[in-house]
């Protein structure tokens, strides 16, 4: 143990250093070809190494290459930097070293006042047992949705985990093309078929047409087929936008469909000034999915499924072999009865102490001010005769795209985010919105300012002007 203790004194140290200090070094840089041959092609070593020597290597060879996101000029994709406090325990969790399938240790019981504090962060309702944390968004989709799908089952009369789907009517579920790609797969790996989801389509601000939704709902239904569950967003990957939730839980409501909310970035947004009216509705949902690793900062990964009714969960998963038979589970019985995953990581602690150290007020600064800068960005796109916006500013993305006289839009905006990457100074990401090619920039750092603002449409000027 004496090892371990120098070690982790040092460990700490190097952990401290490379979080000072990332905000110096270039946002992202490609890993050098020596360094690719380090990182991919070593060989196991025959006898062990001491955990100085390790230390070294990943300080040497591991820390200067980042993906970015704990810079305050990178913009890509929904990766946040990670919260202080999560990054303190996640030692401490290691040590410990449990499942948290279920049982009685810390880890678990942590997990439920944890769920609890983020149902009651954006105000969905809670019943004991309400939610389980997963690996992220896309594993509680999955969860979500094989409870929606075994849910429908047995309110007609079958059971989908015994009997498999071959031979019954369709199931059909209805989402818009904004919509995360998290939730086809979760479609398709539920043996639901691609075919079998529908792409309602959006209005002006990327949010669901409800009316048109209404209307698929009544054909399939005309045609014999099972609609059984409505995905809304709130918080878009692609613009950040939230669906019309009160609306389509009334649609939900009058056609007997499971609503489910992507939550997984936008959550949190309701949080921000103002923003409850756009938020109206995620309450009503059967599930929710919220990710702690995107805009709260706990570090990868850490996502949260959260049940309106979480027996409907347990009656999609629970299979309890005679080896795990607990007498004292108590009436919510185990984790591992709600979900896929039987060993299960202790996400709780990193995400107790994230949730702790912002406190509730934390976490509404932390989305007041990255929605803000989008705001801001936002703003200043809609003056700059080079730039235009290319949706409202829902929550902490600002989707546009760079427009300077002369240049395609289509081909300089799809080769933009590689070119700005490359000059590292700043990081964002593209994607198609409304059929164009479009940037992206999602807020979620803390230490992100509005001069930082300034470099970002500077860089993709300079990026634009260099090709
Ligand atoms: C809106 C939205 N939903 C779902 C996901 C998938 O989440 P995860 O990557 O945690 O599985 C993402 C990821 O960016 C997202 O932005």
């Amino acid at each position: 143990m004496h090892e371990l203790r120098e070690a982790g004194a040092k460990a700490a140290r190097i952990m401290a250093d490379h979080l000072e200090g990332v905000g110096d070094l270039p946002v992202w840089r490609p890993v050098p070809e020596a360094e690719l041959s380090w990182l991919t092609g070593q060989d196991l070593p025959e006898t062990g190494r001491a955990l100085d020597d390790l230390l070294e290597d990943a300080r040497a060879h591991v820390l200067p290459y980042p993906m970015g996101n704990g810079h305050p000029r990178f913009f890509g994709w929904v990766n946040s930097p990670p919260n202080p406090a999560g990054v303190l325990v996640e030692p401490l969790a290691a040590a410990l070293n449990p499942s948290c399938a279920g049982g009685d240790h810390a880890g678990p019981h942590l997990e439920r006042t944890v769920v609890r504090w983020l149902a009651g962060l954006v105000g969905f309702p809670h019943p004991p047992g309400g939610g389980l944390l997963t690996s992220g968004a896309s594993i509680a989709t999955v969860i979500c949705l094989a409870t929606a799908r075994q849910r429908a089952a047995l309110a007609d009369g079958w059971d989908a985990r015994e009997e498999g789907l071959s031979g019954r009517a369709p199931m059909v579920m209805y989402v818009t093309e904004e919509g995360h790609s998290c939730l086809h797969k979760a479609a398709q790996l539920l043996g639901l078929g691609a075919r079998n989801v529908r792409t309602v389509p959006v209005d002006a601000q990327f949010r669901m047409d409800v009316r048109a939704l209404r209307a698929m709902i009544a054909e399939d239904l005309d045609a014999g087929l099972r609609p059984f569950c409505v995905a809304g967003s709130a918080g878009t990957v692609n613009s950040g936008a939230v669906d019309p939730l009160d609306d389509i839980a009334d649609v939900a409501r009058a056609y007997g469909l499971w609503f489910h909310v992507d939550g997984a970035y936008g959550a949190l947004g309701i949080l921000a000034d103002g923003a409850g009216p756009r938020y109206a509705g995620l309450e009503r949902a059967d599930s929710l999915a919220l990710d702690p690793h995107k805009w709260l900062g706990v570090p990868v990964g850490c996502g949260c499924a959260l049940l309106r009714d979480p027996s409907a969960a347990r009656a999609a998963f629970s299979l309890v072999p005679s080896y795990l038979t607990d007498e004292n589970a108590g009436d919510l019985g185990w984790f591992a009865e709600y979900g896929p995953e039987q060993t299960r990581p202790f996400r709780a602690l990193k995400t107790w102490a994230t949730l702790s150290h912002l406190g509730r007020s934390g976490v509404k600064r932390l989305v007041d001010h990255t929605g803000g800068l989008a705001r801001t960005l936002g703003a200043m796109v809609e003056q700059a005769p080079d730039f235009e916006l290319l949706a409202p500013v829902a929550t902490s993305i600002t989707a546009f795209r760079h427009v300077p006289e002369g240049a395609d839009p289509e081909v300089l905006n799809q080769a933009l985010p590689v070119a700005v990457q490359a000059r590292g100074n700043t990081f964002l990401t593209g994607t198609r919105l409304g059929g164009r090619a479009a940037l992206r920039a999602c807020f979620l750092h803390p230490d992100t300012t509005e001069q930082d603002l300034v470099v970002l449409l500077e860089e993709i000027r300079l990026a634009a002007k260099a090709r």
